[in-house]
C-alpha cells in the first residue's frame, strides 16, 4: 500500500500518543497479535501505512527538534509507551494566533524563532492530510490551518471541538476545493460520552425512566487547563447534546469538564451519576468512576479516521464525509446513534 502522508498541527499529548502508537503497531508483525485497536486493518491499510511528513508547533522546547524527541518535551505529560525512532521530521514554528490562552501562557513557552510558510512546507513534504491537534480554545488558529490545508490541497481532520466540519460555510469551502473534511471533536476509543450514552440506552431499553444524570471529568493535561478557561461551555454543549441523543425522551442532563488536577498528569477521571425509576416507580441510582489516560484514548479512532480519509481522497470525494464524521467525532454535521454510525462507517470503508 502507498504511504498515507499526514501533517500534524500541534505536537502535544495527542500527537505524542499517536506517534508512539504508529511505532508500537509498526513493530507488531502479525495483524492477529495486535491488541488495543478497533481495526488493525482498515480498507486494506495497517497503521504502518501512515507516515508523518510535517509537524508544526509554537513551543520553544519543541521547535527545531526531531518529532521523535519533541513528543516527550514539556509540557507534554502523556506516558512513554514505546520507543519512537528518529523520523527525520523537524518540528516547524507556525503562527501563534490564539493558540495560547490566559491560563496556558505559563505552561506553553512561545518560541521567538521565525515562522515557516505553512503552505510551502506542506507542499514540499507532499502532505495529503492535515490533522488539527491544536488546543481546544484555538479557534482562529484552527481556522487558519483549515485555510492552509485548502491552499496546500490537503484533506483536513479537525480533532478539536471547534466548529469546522459541522459549519456549513467551511464544508462549502472544502467542497469547492474538491477536498474531504472531517470533524469535529474526535471521539475517544473508550470515551466517557460513549459510555454514558451506552448506559442510558441500556437502562432506557430495559424500561427504566431516567430522571436526571450527569457526567463530569477532571484531568491533568495542558488541554484540561485550556478547556476550563476557553471551551468549557462549548464542550458542555457538545457532550450534553451527544448524551441526550441516546434517550427517546427529554430529561435533565449535564455532561462536561469540571476541573484541572495537576498531579493526575495526562490521566482523566470521569464521574457518572444516573438517577431513575423502574418497575412500579422503584428508584434506581448509579454512581461510577472511570479512569483513563487521555491521549492514548484518541489513538485508535484517529488511526481509523486517517485511513478512512485516505479512502475519501482515493474516491475523490469532497466536503464533510458523513460516515467518517459520525463514526469518529462527537460533533459531526449529523448526529446518529453509535450503532448506525459504526455500521455506516464499516460499509463506507469496506466498499
Ligand atoms: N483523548 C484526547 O486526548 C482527545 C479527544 C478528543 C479531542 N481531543 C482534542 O485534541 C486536541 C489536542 O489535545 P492535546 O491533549 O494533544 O493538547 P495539548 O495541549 O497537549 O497539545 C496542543 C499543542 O498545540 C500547540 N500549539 C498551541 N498553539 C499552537 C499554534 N498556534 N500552532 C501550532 N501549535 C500550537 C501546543 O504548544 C501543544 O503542543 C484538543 O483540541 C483536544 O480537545 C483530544
Amino acid at each position: 500500500m502507498p504511504k498515507i502522508k499526514v501533517a500534524l498541527i500541534g505536537v502535544g499529548n495527542c500527537a505524542s500518543a499517536f506517534l508512539q502508537g504508529l511505532s508500537y503497531y509498526g513493530n507488531t508483525a502479525k495483524t492477529e497479535e495486535i491488541v488495543g485497536l478497533r481495526n488493525p486493518t482498515l480498507a486494506g491499510y495497517v497503521p504502518d501505512d501512515i507516515t508523518v511528513v510535517a509537524a508544526f508547533d509554537v513551543d520553544e522546547r519543541k521547535i527545531g527538534l526531531d518529532l521523535s524527541e519533541a513528543i516527550y518535551a514539556e509540557p507534554n505529560n502523556t506516558p512513554q509507551i514505546s520507543q519512537v525512532p528518529k523520523t527525520g521530521v523537524i518540528v516547524n514554528k507556525g503562527p501563534l494566533l490564539d493558540g495560547v490562552g490566559e491560563s496556558t501562557k505559563h505552561i506553553i513557552q512561545v518560541s521567538v524563532k521565525a515562522e515557516v510558510d505553512i503552505v510551502k512546507t506542506l507542499k514540499e513534504a507532499d502532505a495529503e492530510i492535515v490533522i488539527n491537534l491544536l488546543p481546544s480554545g484555538a479557534v482562529k488558529a484552527t481556522e487558519y490551518y483549515a485555510k492552509q490545508a485548502i491552499a496546500a490541497n490537503c484533506a483536513f481532520i479537525n480533532a478539536t471541538p471547534n466548529f469546522i466540519a459541522s459549519d456549513p460555510s467551511w464544508e462549502k469551502q472544502f467542497k469547492e476545493a474538491n477536498l474531504p473534511l472531517v470533524g469535529d471533536d474526535l471521539v475517544d476509543q473508550i470515551g466517557s460520552t460513549a459510555l454514558h450514552k451506552t448506559l442510558l440506552k441500556l437502562l432506557s431499553d430495559s424500561g427504566v425512566k431516567i430522571t436526571e444524570t450527569y457526567q463530569l471529568d477532571v484531568g491533568g493535561g495542558a488541554e484540561s487547563v485550556d478547556t476550563l478557561e476557553r471551551t468549557r461551555d462549548a464542550k458542555r454543549t457538545i457532550k450534553t447534546e451527544a448524551v441526550a441523543s441516546a434517550l427517546p425522551y427529554k430529561t435533565q442532563i449535564v455532561a462536561g469538564s469540571t476541573d484541572y488536577v495537576d498531579f493526575l498528569q495526562n490521566k482523566r477521571d470521569s464521574y457518572f451519576y444516573i438517577d431513575g425509576v423502574y418497575f412500579c416507580n422503584t428508584p434506581i441510582k448509579i454512581d461510577l468512576k472511570f479512569q483513563t489516560v487521555d491521549a492514548p484514548n484518541a489513538g485508535s479512532v484517529l488511526l481509523d479516521v486517517i485511513r478512512a480519509v485516505k479512502v475519501a481522497l482515493t474516491k475523490k470525494q469532497n466536503g464533510a464525509i458523513e460516515p467518517i464524521c459520525a463514526y469518529g467525532f462527537k460533533r459531526p454535521p449529523k448526529i446518529t446513534s453509535i450503532t448506525t454510525a459504526d455500521e455506516e462507517f464499516k460499509r463506507y470503508t469496506n466498499a
